[in-house]
């Protein structure tokens, strides 16, 4: 499976940005942790990082065309941008919503996503592990269950 990881806004800034929340881990060596763990699990990725919300949303496009799954963390466009839920739930492949920090136990707006319910999965508050976490997820899903999913209408 080839996964498309898709980082959003001001996560380039990761390592310098807010230490105390998302780590002193910078972008490129996530990356190149994603890298590693995707080979260790049989899967293949592709990484990337945008402050700009269109670049984004072509993004997700080009994922519809060439990805077998998604992992996103759109930032903080995940709790406003109508947009990139659009974009999003065009996908049929699976998608995880990554946040390396407890977007629950923080400020009120951070418990809003709109783009929770075109996702399967939500991985929050495990900070870089979220990706790791998400990747074996993604190694592990199966199109039979999901035909099952709870949610699917009868
Ligand atoms: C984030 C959480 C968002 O609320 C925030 O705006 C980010 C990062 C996270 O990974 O914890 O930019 O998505």
């Amino acid at each position: 499976m080839h996964v498309h990881v898709l980082n959003g806004v001001n996560l380039g800034m990761l390592g310098t940005r807010e230490p105390d929340v998302y780590g002193k881990m910078a972008l490129n060596e996530l990356e190149s942790r994603v890298y590693a763990w995707a080979r260790e699990l049989g899967l293949t990725a592709r990484c990337m990082q945008t402050d700009h919300e269109g670049e984004y949303i072509q993004a997700i496009h080009e994922a519809i065309r060439t990805a077998g799954a998604l992992i996103v963390n759109p930032g903080a466009w995940t709790h406003y941008s109508y947009a990139i839920r659009d974009a999003l739930a065009m996908l049929s492949t699976p998608i995880v919503e990554v946040h390396m920090s407890d977007v629950n136990n923080r400020e009120p707006w951070r418990r809003i996503s709109v783009i929770e319910d075109v996702v399967a999965k939500r991985i929050v508050g495990q900070g870089v592990d979220g990706y790791r976490l998400g990747l074996e997820w993604l190694a592990a899903w199966s199109p039979a269950e999901a035909q099952l999913a709870p949610t699917d209408p009868l």
